[in-house]
């Protein structure tokens, strides 16, 4: 069952948010959640099979290998809620691994309607799981799907894929500590992050050769095209995914390659030349990081599982 929610964006704050972040006189920024509207999404479903995007590759291994495992610690689970489920394919692994021990209902979250019907479709086969997805954002998706936990069920929230690290470091730790909130002693949170690793591997991944990254990334410029009728010509903005050493992230932004005016809904915004829309951050972690921003959240890191080919770690965070 898919229960839509009218908690999703609605146009007006679209509109809103695209105002304030170009009309700034500083850096021009467009909240990343506006990627992902149907186009978005299918784009970044793409981008995870990329042979230079190797982050979903090793989150699937590791729920491949480790998938008993993580079922072992989660014996009284009867319910699992995925923040942003995607396609849920990397899901599988999970829920077929639990659903060994005894029957339980699957809730994905996800703003994007498209997603939510595919990970419905992918996941209809599985015996054992009831599905009950809710179209709206994250937390409230996950207040609602705990509110219909039965007496005695524990619940498991899934967040994988290093969404985490799409919030800056101190709104992440914020947003552990909203979910550990949300939830009792004893459920558990399982946290994919992506760590640090050379630039060699890093850029390519948000700077692919197909230049897939670079339409999703401008797909924000005709969706406001599409959505607000705004006049963006999408040939005079170039992708471009940059490391800050720093804050240690990638930056995705889109750089005007000449001076130009856009008209968006009756006003008027000026890019200068190479002036750049910063449109995403995607933050990468130490390895011991995941465990003490969770601890300071509430919960405690019981296992953890690092891929071998590509950098990247599985943590499994009980409540307390
Ligand atoms: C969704 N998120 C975890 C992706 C990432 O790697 O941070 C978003 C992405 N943007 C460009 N490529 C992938």
């Amino acid at each position: 069952m898919l229960i839509r929610d009218g908690a999703i964006q609605t146009v007006s704050s679209f509109a809103e948010d695209v105002r304030n972040g170009l009309g700034q006189s500083r850096q021009k920024e467009l909240p990343s959640k506006y990627l992902y509207d149907d186009v978005g999404s299918a784009l970044f479903e793409a981008i995870t099979r990329l042979p230079e995007y190797g982050l979903t590759r090793a989150e699937e291994r590791i729920l491949r290998q480790h998938s008993d495992d993580i079922a072992e610690h989660l014996t009284a689970h009867g319910m699992v809620v995925e923040l942003g489920s995607g396609s849920g394919q990397k899901t599988r692994q999970i829920l077929e691994a639990l659903a060994h021990h005894k029957s339980m209902t699957y809730c994905p979250i996800e703003i994007s309607s498209s997603a939510l019907v595919s990970c419905e479709r992918e996941l209809d086969d599985l015996a054992q799981v009831s599905i009950l997805g809710f179209e709206t954002e994250y937390l409230d998706g996950l207040s609602k799907a705990v509110a219909r936990r039965k007496p005695g069920d524990a619940v498991l929230v899934l967040f994988l894929g290093s969404s985490i690290g799409n919030f800056d470091r101190e709104p992440a730790e914020e947003f552990l500590r909203r979910i550990r909130q949300a939830i009792e002693p004893g459920d558990m949170l399982l946290l994919g992050t992506d760590l640090e690793k050379p630039l060699t591997q890093l850029i390519p991944a948000y700077d692919d050769s197909l230049g897939v990254t670079g339409t999703f990334n401008r797909n924000l410029l005709a969706r406001i095209n599409r959505e607000l009728g705004g006049d963006f010509d999408l040939s005079r903005f170039q992708h471009v995914a940059l490391y800050n050493a720093r804050e240690r992230r990638i930056e995705m932004h889109l750089r005007s390659t000449e001076t130009q005016t856009v008209c968006i809904e009756r006003a008027n915004f000026t890019f200068l030349c190479d002036e750049t829309i910063w449109t995403e951050s995607c933050h990468k972690f130490g390895r011991n990081e995941p465990a003490e921003m969770a601890k300071r959240a509430g919960f405690k890191c019981v296992e953890q599982w690092v891929d071998v080919e590509w950098p990247f770690a599985e943590n499994l965070l009980v409540a307390v």
